[in-house]
Protein backbone atom coordinates (compact mmCIF):
# COMPACT_ATOMS: atom_id res chain seq x y z
CA UNK A 1 0.00 0.00 0.00
CA UNK A 2 1.51 3.27 -0.75
CA UNK A 3 0.54 7.12 -0.76
CA UNK A 4 0.27 8.83 -4.39
CA UNK A 5 -0.47 11.88 -5.84
CA UNK A 6 -3.82 12.39 -6.74
CA UNK A 7 -4.65 11.49 -10.34
CA UNK A 8 -5.87 13.76 -12.96
CA UNK A 9 -8.39 12.71 -15.66
CA UNK A 10 -7.14 13.62 -19.51
CA UNK A 11 -9.24 14.21 -22.37
CA UNK A 12 -11.80 11.53 -22.62
CA UNK A 13 -11.56 10.69 -19.36
CA UNK A 14 -13.31 11.00 -15.86
CA UNK A 15 -12.05 10.94 -12.29
CA UNK A 16 -13.62 8.46 -10.07
CA UNK A 17 -13.48 8.20 -6.31
CA UNK A 18 -13.80 4.63 -5.86
CA UNK A 19 -16.25 3.19 -3.24
CA UNK A 20 -15.77 -0.64 -3.75
CA UNK A 21 -13.96 -2.65 -6.56
CA UNK A 22 -15.00 -6.32 -7.05
CA UNK A 23 -11.76 -8.82 -7.32
CA UNK A 24 -12.02 -11.07 -11.00
CA UNK A 25 -9.66 -13.88 -11.77
CA UNK A 26 -8.08 -11.72 -14.41
CA UNK A 27 -6.72 -9.19 -11.92
CA UNK A 28 -4.55 -12.19 -10.79
CA UNK A 29 -4.13 -13.34 -14.04
CA UNK A 30 -2.91 -9.15 -14.81
CA UNK A 31 -0.74 -9.04 -11.62
CA UNK A 32 1.47 -12.45 -12.54
CA UNK A 33 1.53 -10.97 -16.26
CA UNK A 34 -0.32 -14.00 -17.30
CA UNK A 35 -3.55 -12.60 -18.55
CA UNK A 36 -4.12 -11.59 -22.91
CA UNK A 37 -3.17 -8.14 -22.39
CA UNK A 38 -0.30 -6.96 -20.45
CA UNK A 39 -0.82 -3.80 -17.71
CA UNK A 40 2.04 -1.80 -18.52
CA UNK A 41 4.42 -1.23 -15.55
CA UNK A 42 4.32 0.27 -12.78
CA UNK A 43 0.60 -0.64 -12.01
CA UNK A 44 -2.00 -0.62 -9.57
CA UNK A 45 -3.95 -3.72 -9.89
CA UNK A 46 -8.12 -3.97 -9.68
CA UNK A 47 -10.54 -3.65 -12.60
CA UNK A 48 -13.54 -3.04 -11.55
CA UNK A 49 -15.22 -0.37 -9.58
CA UNK A 50 -17.84 1.37 -8.48
CA UNK A 51 -18.03 5.10 -6.85
CA UNK A 52 -18.62 8.84 -7.66
CA UNK A 53 -17.31 10.55 -10.50
CA UNK A 54 -15.11 13.42 -9.18
CA UNK A 55 -13.74 15.61 -11.90
CA UNK A 56 -14.05 15.53 -15.56
CA UNK A 57 -11.31 16.12 -18.19
CA UNK A 58 -10.97 18.53 -20.65
CA UNK A 59 -14.12 18.35 -22.95
CA UNK A 60 -15.87 15.41 -21.43
CA UNK A 61 -19.34 16.47 -21.24
CA UNK A 62 -20.45 14.05 -18.40
CA UNK A 63 -21.75 12.16 -16.50
CA UNK A 64 -21.85 14.81 -14.06
CA UNK A 65 -19.66 15.48 -10.51
CA UNK A 66 -21.45 13.29 -8.27
CA UNK A 67 -23.05 11.03 -10.54
CA UNK A 68 -22.50 7.08 -9.09
CA UNK A 69 -21.30 4.95 -12.00
CA UNK A 70 -19.82 1.86 -12.15
CA UNK A 71 -17.01 0.83 -14.61
CA UNK A 72 -14.04 -1.70 -15.93
CA UNK A 73 -10.54 -0.63 -16.80
CA UNK A 74 -7.69 -3.16 -17.50
CA UNK A 75 -5.90 -1.97 -14.20
CA UNK A 76 -5.99 0.89 -11.40
CA UNK A 77 -9.06 -0.18 -9.41
CA UNK A 78 -7.59 -1.21 -5.98
CA UNK A 79 -7.45 2.18 -4.81
CA UNK A 80 -9.29 5.46 -3.41
CA UNK A 81 -9.37 7.14 -6.83
CA UNK A 82 -9.28 5.71 -10.98
CA UNK A 83 -8.95 7.68 -14.12
CA UNK A 84 -11.51 5.82 -16.76
CA UNK A 85 -12.16 6.60 -19.59
CA UNK A 86 -15.67 7.76 -20.25
CA UNK A 87 -16.24 4.26 -22.17
CA UNK A 88 -15.56 2.13 -19.53
CA UNK A 89 -18.27 3.74 -17.14
CA UNK A 90 -21.69 2.20 -16.29
CA UNK A 91 -24.57 3.46 -15.08
CA UNK A 92 -25.35 1.29 -11.88
CA UNK A 93 -28.55 -0.43 -12.48
CA UNK A 94 -31.52 1.08 -9.52
CA UNK A 95 -31.34 -1.31 -6.98
CA UNK A 96 -27.98 -2.01 -6.63
CA UNK A 97 -25.73 -0.36 -3.52
CA UNK A 98 -21.66 0.69 -4.10
CA UNK A 99 -20.86 -3.20 -2.90
CA UNK A 100 -23.34 -5.10 -5.69
CA UNK A 101 -22.33 -2.51 -8.49
CA UNK A 102 -18.84 -3.59 -7.83
CA UNK A 103 -19.77 -6.84 -8.36
CA UNK A 104 -22.00 -6.86 -11.44
CA UNK A 105 -21.31 -5.81 -14.65
CA UNK A 106 -18.25 -8.04 -15.54
CA UNK A 107 -19.60 -11.22 -14.46
CA UNK A 108 -23.39 -10.64 -16.00
CA UNK A 109 -22.79 -8.99 -18.97
CA UNK A 110 -20.86 -11.91 -19.67
CA UNK A 111 -22.92 -14.32 -18.23
CA UNK A 112 -25.66 -13.03 -19.98
CA UNK A 113 -23.48 -12.55 -23.70
CA UNK A 114 -22.63 -16.17 -23.42
CA UNK A 115 -26.31 -17.41 -22.92
CA UNK A 116 -28.12 -15.43 -25.21
CA UNK A 117 -25.72 -13.10 -27.81
CA UNK A 118 -23.71 -16.32 -28.16
CA UNK A 119 -24.76 -19.09 -27.13
CA UNK A 120 -28.61 -18.77 -28.33
CA UNK A 121 -30.40 -19.53 -25.19
CA UNK A 122 -34.12 -20.54 -25.10
CA UNK A 123 -36.02 -21.34 -22.30
CA UNK A 124 -36.77 -25.04 -21.40
CA UNK A 125 -32.70 -25.88 -22.58
CA UNK A 126 -30.46 -27.65 -21.06
CA UNK A 127 -27.37 -25.70 -19.97
CA UNK A 128 -24.12 -27.46 -18.06
CA UNK A 129 -22.67 -24.70 -16.57
CA UNK A 130 -18.71 -25.19 -15.09
CA UNK A 131 -17.14 -23.60 -12.20
CA UNK A 132 -20.79 -22.66 -11.36
CA UNK A 133 -20.10 -21.33 -8.12
CA UNK A 134 -17.41 -18.80 -9.24
CA UNK A 135 -18.20 -15.29 -10.37
CA UNK A 136 -18.79 -15.48 -13.98
CA UNK A 137 -20.27 -19.14 -13.35
CA UNK A 138 -22.82 -18.12 -10.10
CA UNK A 139 -23.45 -15.09 -12.69
CA UNK A 140 -24.39 -17.79 -15.85
CA UNK A 141 -26.37 -19.81 -12.89
CA UNK A 142 -28.51 -16.80 -11.84
CA UNK A 143 -29.36 -15.41 -15.22
CA UNK A 144 -29.92 -18.55 -17.38
CA UNK A 145 -32.57 -19.52 -14.54
CA UNK A 146 -33.95 -16.69 -14.95
CA UNK A 147 -34.52 -16.84 -18.18
CA UNK A 148 -35.97 -20.11 -17.54
CA UNK A 149 -33.29 -22.21 -18.66
CA UNK A 150 -32.64 -25.98 -16.53
CA UNK A 151 -29.62 -25.57 -15.07
CA UNK A 152 -26.47 -28.24 -14.26
CA UNK A 153 -24.21 -26.58 -12.40
CA UNK A 154 -20.74 -28.57 -12.40
CA UNK A 155 -18.04 -27.55 -9.26
CA UNK A 156 -15.76 -29.41 -7.47
CA UNK A 157 -17.45 -29.71 -4.36
CA UNK A 158 -20.89 -29.92 -2.72
CA UNK A 159 -20.22 -27.13 -1.05
CA UNK A 160 -19.91 -24.92 -4.21
CA UNK A 161 -22.86 -27.33 -5.60
CA UNK A 162 -24.98 -25.56 -2.75
CA UNK A 163 -24.51 -21.97 -3.96
CA UNK A 164 -25.13 -22.71 -7.42
CA UNK A 165 -28.38 -24.74 -6.07
CA UNK A 166 -29.19 -21.53 -4.11
CA UNK A 167 -29.19 -19.64 -7.26
CA UNK A 168 -31.34 -21.55 -9.04
CA UNK A 169 -29.04 -24.78 -10.51
CA UNK A 170 -31.47 -28.21 -10.65
CA UNK A 171 -29.03 -29.90 -10.93
CA UNK A 172 -25.01 -30.51 -9.15
CA UNK A 173 -22.35 -32.66 -10.66
CA UNK A 174 -19.07 -32.74 -8.50
CA UNK A 175 -16.71 -32.84 -11.23
CA UNK A 176 -13.93 -33.51 -9.24
CA UNK A 177 -15.61 -36.76 -7.83
CA UNK A 178 -18.50 -37.24 -10.80
CA UNK A 179 -18.43 -38.68 -14.56
CA UNK A 180 -19.42 -34.96 -15.93
CA UNK A 181 -20.31 -36.74 -19.59
CA UNK A 182 -21.92 -39.01 -17.87
CA UNK A 183 -24.06 -37.52 -15.31
CA UNK A 184 -24.92 -34.55 -17.83
CA UNK A 185 -26.61 -37.33 -20.41
CA UNK A 186 -28.26 -39.81 -17.45
CA UNK A 187 -30.02 -35.64 -15.95
CA UNK A 188 -31.17 -34.64 -19.59
CA UNK A 189 -32.56 -38.00 -20.18
CA UNK A 190 -30.07 -39.66 -22.64
CA UNK A 191 -29.25 -37.37 -25.17
CA UNK A 192 -26.92 -34.37 -23.46
CA UNK A 193 -27.22 -30.79 -22.77
CA UNK A 194 -27.96 -28.18 -25.62
CA UNK A 195 -25.47 -25.35 -24.40
CA UNK A 196 -22.34 -25.59 -22.17
CA UNK A 197 -20.86 -22.08 -20.62
CA UNK A 198 -16.78 -22.94 -19.68
CA UNK A 199 -15.32 -20.27 -17.60
CA UNK A 200 -12.53 -23.24 -16.64
CA UNK A 201 -11.44 -24.57 -19.11
CA UNK A 202 -8.59 -27.01 -18.58
CA UNK A 203 -9.40 -31.03 -19.43
CA UNK A 204 -13.18 -30.42 -18.39
CA UNK A 205 -14.41 -28.56 -21.65
CA UNK A 206 -13.68 -31.13 -24.41
CA UNK A 207 -16.26 -33.74 -21.91
CA UNK A 208 -18.50 -31.57 -21.35
CA UNK A 209 -18.64 -30.74 -25.00
CA UNK A 210 -18.43 -34.50 -25.43
CA UNK A 211 -22.14 -34.01 -23.11
CA UNK A 212 -23.50 -31.82 -25.85
CA UNK A 213 -26.57 -33.11 -27.92
CA UNK A 214 -26.38 -32.93 -31.76
CA UNK A 215 -26.24 -29.48 -32.75
CA UNK A 216 -25.21 -28.37 -29.31
CA UNK A 217 -23.64 -25.16 -28.63
CA UNK A 218 -20.71 -24.34 -26.42
CA UNK A 219 -19.57 -21.09 -25.41
CA UNK A 220 -15.91 -20.83 -23.80
CA UNK A 221 -15.41 -17.84 -21.95
CA UNK A 222 -12.43 -18.42 -19.75
CA UNK A 223 -9.60 -20.44 -18.32
CA UNK A 224 -9.67 -20.66 -14.69
CA UNK A 225 -8.04 -24.15 -14.95
CA UNK A 226 -4.64 -22.31 -16.28
CA UNK A 227 -4.71 -24.83 -19.20
CA UNK A 228 -6.43 -24.12 -22.95
CA UNK A 229 -8.22 -26.86 -24.16
CA UNK A 230 -7.08 -28.30 -27.40
CA UNK A 231 -10.82 -29.90 -28.99
CA UNK A 232 -10.42 -32.68 -31.83
CA UNK A 233 -12.44 -31.11 -34.50
CA UNK A 234 -13.79 -34.46 -35.68
CA UNK A 235 -16.20 -33.81 -31.96
CA UNK A 236 -17.39 -31.09 -33.41
CA UNK A 237 -18.17 -32.04 -36.64
CA UNK A 238 -19.48 -35.53 -35.97
CA UNK A 239 -22.28 -33.95 -34.01
CA UNK A 240 -23.02 -30.55 -36.07
CA UNK A 241 -21.55 -28.96 -32.89
CA UNK A 242 -21.14 -25.26 -32.64
CA UNK A 243 -18.20 -23.90 -30.84
CA UNK A 244 -18.20 -19.73 -29.94
CA UNK A 245 -16.09 -18.01 -27.60
CA UNK A 246 -17.08 -14.57 -25.85
CA UNK A 247 -15.31 -11.57 -24.46
CA UNK A 248 -16.92 -8.98 -22.73
CA UNK A 249 -14.16 -5.90 -22.97
CA UNK A 250 -14.66 -5.63 -26.67
CA UNK A 251 -18.72 -5.93 -26.83
CA UNK A 252 -19.61 -2.70 -26.96
CA UNK A 253 -17.90 -2.03 -29.70
CA UNK A 254 -18.28 -4.73 -31.85
CA UNK A 255 -22.11 -5.48 -31.31
CA UNK A 256 -23.41 -2.12 -29.89
CA UNK A 257 -27.13 -3.34 -30.32
CA UNK A 258 -26.35 -6.64 -28.48
CA UNK A 259 -24.71 -4.41 -25.59
CA UNK A 260 -27.62 -2.24 -24.95
CA UNK A 261 -30.03 -5.51 -25.68
CA UNK A 262 -27.99 -6.87 -21.94
CA UNK A 263 -28.16 -3.87 -20.38
CA UNK A 264 -31.66 -3.81 -20.42
CA UNK A 265 -32.29 -7.02 -19.90
CA UNK A 266 -30.01 -7.44 -17.10
CA UNK A 267 -31.67 -3.97 -15.65
CA UNK A 268 -34.67 -5.64 -15.44
CA UNK A 269 -33.73 -8.58 -13.54
CA UNK A 270 -32.00 -6.29 -10.95
CA UNK A 271 -35.50 -4.58 -11.17
CA UNK A 272 -37.13 -7.92 -10.42
CA UNK A 273 -34.61 -9.01 -7.30
CA UNK A 274 -31.48 -10.28 -8.73
CA UNK A 275 -28.16 -9.27 -7.15
CA UNK A 276 -24.67 -10.90 -7.83
CA UNK A 277 -23.76 -13.16 -5.06
CA UNK A 278 -21.13 -10.98 -2.83
CA UNK A 279 -19.62 -13.97 -0.15
CA UNK A 280 -17.11 -11.30 1.34
CA UNK A 281 -16.43 -7.69 1.54
CA UNK A 282 -13.13 -6.87 2.99
CA UNK A 283 -11.27 -3.28 3.17
CA UNK A 284 -8.54 -2.08 0.50
CA UNK A 285 -5.52 -3.18 3.45
CA UNK A 286 -6.77 -6.95 2.44
CA UNK A 287 -6.61 -6.87 -1.18
CA UNK A 288 -3.64 -8.97 -0.94
CA UNK A 289 -5.33 -11.74 0.82
CA UNK A 290 -8.58 -11.63 -1.60
CA UNK A 291 -6.28 -11.77 -4.46
CA UNK A 292 -4.58 -14.79 -2.91
CA UNK A 293 -8.32 -16.00 -1.87
CA UNK A 294 -9.67 -16.05 -5.85
CA UNK A 295 -6.17 -17.39 -6.81
CA UNK A 296 -6.09 -20.45 -4.85
CA UNK A 297 -9.74 -20.84 -5.75
CA UNK A 298 -11.18 -20.88 -1.64
CA UNK A 299 -13.97 -18.15 -3.21
CA UNK A 300 -17.54 -18.44 -4.39
CA UNK A 301 -19.12 -15.16 -5.94
CA UNK A 302 -17.35 -12.59 -5.71
CA UNK A 303 -14.56 -10.51 -2.62
CA UNK A 304 -15.35 -6.83 -2.84
CA UNK A 305 -13.05 -4.68 -1.23
CA UNK A 306 -14.26 -1.22 0.47
CA UNK A 307 -12.59 1.80 0.42
CA UNK A 308 -14.71 3.91 2.32
CA UNK A 309 -17.27 3.35 4.74
CA UNK A 310 -19.97 4.44 2.63
CA UNK A 311 -21.07 1.77 0.51
CA UNK A 312 -24.36 0.22 1.58
N1 LIG B 1 -14.82 -13.73 -21.53
C1 LIG B 1 -14.93 -12.70 -20.72
O1 LIG B 1 -15.27 -11.62 -21.13
C2 LIG B 1 -14.60 -12.91 -19.27
C3 LIG B 1 -15.12 -12.05 -18.30
C4 LIG B 1 -14.81 -12.32 -16.95
C5 LIG B 1 -14.00 -13.41 -16.62
N2 LIG B 1 -13.50 -14.19 -17.62
C6 LIG B 1 -12.68 -15.37 -17.34
O2 LIG B 1 -13.51 -16.35 -16.74
C7 LIG B 1 -12.74 -17.15 -15.86
C8 LIG B 1 -13.44 -17.21 -14.51
O3 LIG B 1 -13.39 -15.93 -13.91
P1 LIG B 1 -14.11 -15.67 -12.52
O4 LIG B 1 -13.91 -14.24 -12.18
O5 LIG B 1 -15.46 -16.27 -12.54
O6 LIG B 1 -13.17 -16.57 -11.57
P2 LIG B 1 -13.53 -17.26 -10.17
O7 LIG B 1 -14.58 -16.52 -9.46
O8 LIG B 1 -12.23 -17.51 -9.51
O9 LIG B 1 -14.16 -18.67 -10.62
C9 LIG B 1 -13.45 -19.58 -11.39
C10 LIG B 1 -13.92 -20.98 -11.06
O10 LIG B 1 -13.13 -21.86 -11.84
C11 LIG B 1 -12.93 -23.06 -11.15
N3 LIG B 1 -11.52 -23.49 -11.27
C12 LIG B 1 -11.10 -24.63 -11.82
N4 LIG B 1 -9.78 -24.72 -11.78
C13 LIG B 1 -9.33 -23.62 -11.16
C14 LIG B 1 -8.04 -23.15 -10.81
N5 LIG B 1 -6.92 -23.87 -11.09
N6 LIG B 1 -7.92 -21.96 -10.17
C15 LIG B 1 -9.01 -21.24 -9.89
N7 LIG B 1 -10.29 -21.63 -10.21
C16 LIG B 1 -10.44 -22.81 -10.84
C17 LIG B 1 -13.33 -22.83 -9.70
O11 LIG B 1 -14.49 -23.61 -9.47
P3 LIG B 1 -14.42 -25.12 -8.98
O12 LIG B 1 -13.43 -25.19 -7.86
O13 LIG B 1 -15.80 -25.39 -8.57
O14 LIG B 1 -13.96 -25.89 -10.18
C18 LIG B 1 -13.71 -21.36 -9.61
O15 LIG B 1 -14.89 -21.16 -8.88
C19 LIG B 1 -11.34 -16.55 -15.82
O16 LIG B 1 -10.50 -17.27 -16.69
C20 LIG B 1 -11.55 -15.15 -16.34
O17 LIG B 1 -10.39 -14.63 -16.97
C21 LIG B 1 -13.79 -13.97 -18.93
Amino acid sequence: MAELDDPEPGPGEVLVRVHTAAVNYPDVLIAANRYQVSAPLPFIPGSEFAGVVTALGPGVPGPAVGSPVAGAVLSGAFAEQVVAPVAALRSIPDGLDMVHAAAFHVTYTTAYHALVTVGGATAGEWVAVLGAAGGVGSAVVDVATRLGLRVIAAASSEQRLGVARELGAEAGIDYAREDLKARIRELTGGPGAHLVIDPVGGDHAEVALRALRRAGRFVTVGFADGGIPRIPLNLVLLKNLVVRGFEARTIRWEDPDAATAAELALAGMVRAGMRPLVSEVHPLSEVAAALTAVAERRTSGKIVLEMTGESR
